[in-house]
């Protein structure tokens, strides 16, 4: 350990000095513990299925791990968009890997099935780990790491060109995720067809401007089969669990009254590319592009929403400690500035509910005023008729008793008159007129 202390103090020096080590250190074993503690540790990696019903997404899953993952059939009557995750522990040797596999459900079955699930699922996994990250104790060491590290992007083989709901999809997901885009049922199209199918969609993609994820070509171990992959992409595939017997062998094929598919035959499909460029060469940077870029992106303009940032105006640091007191004086005067404006409206409608009740009160004092005046009006009009009614009655009575009296007047003015008629009467006289008394 001497030598390296020595290496680490010339640091220091203008000019370094090279000392050779007396004897093994062990250093290089770095890696071998890194490789070992990663073995301990295990890893995840999450594909995303995105692709229309029945075109073929669960089949290829099968054929790339060569198992028969339990996956039920979707509908066509999807009411939207689903995204199903199901994870499966895998081992390899004696690597333990946690594959996720998530398919979208119902995705370009009918015009509204577009991609806003996929874009929020996917947030969704960065979201949960930032929110692990951001903890106080947080346990990233075994953390559940659902970010989906690659987006399977299944093309039905019309051999014309990309439908415009592929376009729109990979352009919203292409800063999210990385697309590797693929041809699915590539043994329904020929292959003069396919060729000029690859090159129409890579054109379109291109003027698009949807970004695509290109196997890297930074490493010299793998960077001339990248570089030779990229150009073959998008990769046409053909999946199939079904064995069948080619020669004195059994391999998967897809058997057709005119011949057979083999599915690992790379004059037949590009499966064996893609199973090579996704699993065997670049499983590693499809993680590291993950964790590097997409979620680095996510993670940054979640921060900065958040209104953190890494300095102020005149380029000072900022510390968390200080973001975190600016943010909640702001969440503090901005909480004021509510209270305020919700005391200010229970005010406002406790005055306009007295205005109300007060217009109300006047409104009916005025009615009773009203009511009041009718009533009068009605007893005193009863009151005239009455008196009209008792003058009448006293003038009739007056009149009954004068017509009585002079009744009794005539009367006694005719009495002697009758005497001297009942006399003539007696003495013979016949009558020839009477007289009414009234
Ligand atoms: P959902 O999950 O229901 O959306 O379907 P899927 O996309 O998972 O499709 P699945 O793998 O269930 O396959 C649907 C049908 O397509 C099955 O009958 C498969 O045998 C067939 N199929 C799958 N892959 C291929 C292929 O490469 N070529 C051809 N011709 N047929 C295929
Ligand atoms: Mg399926």
């Amino acid at each position: 350990m001497a030598a390296t202390d020595l290496e680490r103090c010339s640091n220091a020096e203008p000019e370094p000095r090279s000392l050779s080590l007396g004897g093994h250190v062990g250093f290089d074993s770095l890696p071998d513990q890194l490789v070992s503690k990663s073995v301990t540790q295990g890893f995840s990696f999450n594909i995303l299925c995105v692709g229309e019903t029945g075109i073929g997404k669960s089949t290829l899953m099968n054929t790339l791990f060569n198992t028969t993952f339990e996956t039920e059939e979707a509908s066509h009557h999807e009411a939207s968009v689903r995204l199903r995750p199901q994870t499966y522990d895998l081992q390899e040797s004696n690597v333990q890997l946690k594959l996720t596999i998530v398919d979208a459900v119902g995705f370009g079955d009918q015009i509204n099935k577009d991609e806003r699930p996929i874009v929020d699922y996917i947030d969704a996994q960065f979201e949960n780990y930032l929110q692990e990250e951001l903890k106080i104790r947080r346990s990233l060491f075994d953390y559940h790491d659902t970010r989906v590290h690659v987006c399977l992007y299944f093309i039905t083989p019309t051999g014309h060109s990309l439908k415009s709901l592929d376009l729109v999809t990979m352009k919203k997901l292409d800063s999210k995720v990385n697309i590797i885009p693929i041809i699915a049922k590539a043994d329904t199209i020929s292959k003069s067809e396919l060729h000029k199918f690859k090159i129409k969609i890579m054109g379109e993609l291109v003027s698009n401007g949807v970004q695509i994820y290109q196997f890297p070509t930074d490493d010299e171990a793998v960077a001339e089969i990248n570089a030779v992959m990229n150009a073959h992409l998008p990769f046409a595939v053909v999946g199939s669990t079904e064995e069948v017997k080619v020669g004195n062998k059994l391999v998967r094929a897809r058997q057709y009254p005119w011949g057979v598919v083999q599915v690992e035959n790379e004059n037949h499909c590009d499966f064996v590319k893609l199973r090579e460029m996704l699993i065997r060469v670049n499983m590693e940077d499809l993680r590291e592009q993950t964790h590097t870029r997409h979620y680095e992106l996510y993670r940054r303009c979640k921060l900065e929403e958040m209104g953190f940032q890494d300095s102020d105006g005149d380029s000072q640091p900022f510390s968390l400690q200080e973001t975190y007191e600016a943010k909640r004086k702001e969440f503090l005067s901005e909480l004021q500035r509510k209270e305020e404006e919700m005391r200010q409206m229970f005010v406002n409608k406790v005055k306009e509910t007295e205005l109300e009740l007060k217009e109300k009160e006047r409104e009916l004092h005025e009615k009773f005023e009203h009511l009041k005046w009718i009533h009068q009006e009605e007893k005193r009009k009863v009151e005239e008729k009455r008196r009209e009614l008792e003058e009448e009655t006293s003038a009739f009575s007056r009149r009954k008793v004068e017509a009585l009296q002079s009744q009794a007047l005539q009367a006694t003015s005719q009495q002697p008159l009758r005497k001297d008629k009942d006399k003539k009467k007696a003495s013979g006289w016949s009558s020839i007129y009477s007289v009414t008394i009234p």
